[in-house]
């Protein structure tokens, strides 16, 4: 195992090397941008990623990197926390260093052991199974629907053996998943827990309650490509008394992350700001990418495509990333009003065009991290196919059934149909 200044030499190696790969990649989106200014194109197209950064959280980026007395003030984590929870009307919540991280602390809290089993949705994000995998729990993948991209419950009464302790059911894209009373009622019923996978439907609610009320616990994810942004980041949520007693053994247990990470995160709140969200990004993002090319940190790690657990894994959440979090909060039911808005001119387009939209179940309010269709197969591999008609760059979530990683999963055909076909829209244009 490597330790973290060794891990940082490593990666200033490895950028080293892809100097020329960098530079090959700015002169080509240049080149691109030249080609563009000619034929009076646009030279930027909605992001798909870090739609809720703004000046303001690169004010508080910069503030916190010029002074770093406070990086250890867990007092700003614990403001953090109870703002959230009043906000997301939950009763006990806790901060890591990413929704996987918070994922794990509700296996721990649930008292999953190995040889257990639990039913995940067989198209899901690679961490979710890699938290799994970590506690030692036998994964049963399970089919979705195609309305919401949710777990099928005609599917997953299948699924439920003997062996079966719990159900993780995702509420995709911020879309509240079609069969969501359904699987709550059968784990009532077979005594199973579930927990909720939060992590693309922050705020989003049904019968007036935000999502991850319902299970036993849930999680979130304010990693950089989510509904808010804190470049990475996560948060655990119960209401039950005794899951809270035992998330906080998890918590107190985890190290806070270090101040190598800290400081490479909070440069990314930069990069991401000027890479995906400033109008000038067609340039400003080559700019800050070079100038701060050895910052550059990726949420998911080769080693966990890979399946192993990083060294890194499983750590708190520090002051400077709450600070973020505070800022972000303030700001979400804004950008969730947004996200309303632009599904709106989504739902048209797919009027137009002879596309279905994504189901809005009845009592629910999504949040639409993106605005998932399912088109041709071959318009999913075809860029410009995108950029041509609905003026966008199209979001491939997901490519496998693991995304971005492929692990097997077979006897999901709904999820087969998804990973070749689903595309989506960036959730903020407006
Ligand atoms: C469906 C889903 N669940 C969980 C996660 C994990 O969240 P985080 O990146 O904060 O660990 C992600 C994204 O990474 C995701 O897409």
């Amino acid at each position: 195992m490597i330790n973290e200044t060794e891990h940082t030499a490593k990666q200033d190696v490895t950028i080293l090397k892809n100097w020329p790969r960098l530079i090959y990649r700015v002169g080509r989106n240049q080149a691109k941008n030249i080609l563009n200014l000619i034929s009076g194109r646009s030279l930027t197209t909605p992001s798909l990623v870090s739609a809720t950064l703004d000046q303001d959280d690169v004010t508080i980026a910069k503030k916190w990197l010029k002074d770093r007395r406070q990086w250890r003030d867990q007092s700003i984590v614990a403001q953090y926390e109870s703002e959230f929870v009043r906000w997301n009307q939950s009763k006990h919540v806790f901060a890591f260093m990413g929704g996987r991280v918070a994922l794990s602390a509700c296996i721990y809290a649930l008292g999953l052991q190995p040889g257990d089993e639990v039913i995940l949705p067989g198209y899901t994000c690679v961490v979710v199974p890699n938290a799994f995998n970590y506690a030692g729990i036998d994964i049963v993948y399970c089919d979705i629907e195609l309305d919401t991209y949710g777990l099928d419950i005609t599917q997953l009464e299948k699924k439920i053996t003997p062996k079966t302790r719990a159900i993780l059911l995702h509420h995709l894209y911020g879309l509240v998943c079609r069969d969501f009373e359904a699987i709550l009622n059968l784990a009532k019923r077979c005594g199973l827990k579930v927990i909720e996978d939060c992590a693309h439907a922050t705020g989003a609610e049904y019968k007036g309650r935000k999502v991850g009320n319902f299970g036993d616990c849930a999680f979130y994810s304010s990693e950089q490509s989510k509904i808010f942004n804190t470049t990475q980041g996560g948060l655990a949520v119960t209401n039950d008394d005794d899951l809270a007693a035992k998330i906080k053994e998890y918590y107190d247990q985890a190290p806070l992350a270090d101040d190598v990470w800290i400081d490479k995160l909070l440069h990314n709140v930069i990069i991401n700001f000027y890479q995906f969200k400033h109008p000038g990004r067609w340039w400003l993002g080559d700019l800050t990418s070079l100038r701060y090319a050895s910052k550059y940190q990726v949420s998911t790690t080769r080693e966990e495509e890979e399946g192993n657990r990083p060294e890194h894994y499983g750590r708190r959440m520090p002051a400077p990333v709450a600070a973020l979090g505070l800022n972000q909060l303030r700001k979400i039911d804004d950008y969730n009003r947004k996200r309303r808005e632009t599904a709106k001119l989504w739902d048209q387009w797919c009027q137009n065009n002879g596309y279905t939209p994504p189901l809005v179940i009845p009592n629910s309010t999504p949040v639409y991290l993106r605005y998932p269709i399912l088109v041709e197969p071959e318009k999913k591999q075809n860029t410009y196919w995108a950029l041509k008609n609905p003026g966008v760059n199209i979001g491939v979530w997901f490519v496998s059934h693991t995304h971005p990683a492929i692990r097997e999963v077979v006897g999901c055909p709904n999820a087969d149909i998804a990973v070749k076909q689903c595309i989506n829209f960036p959730g903020v244009i407006l």
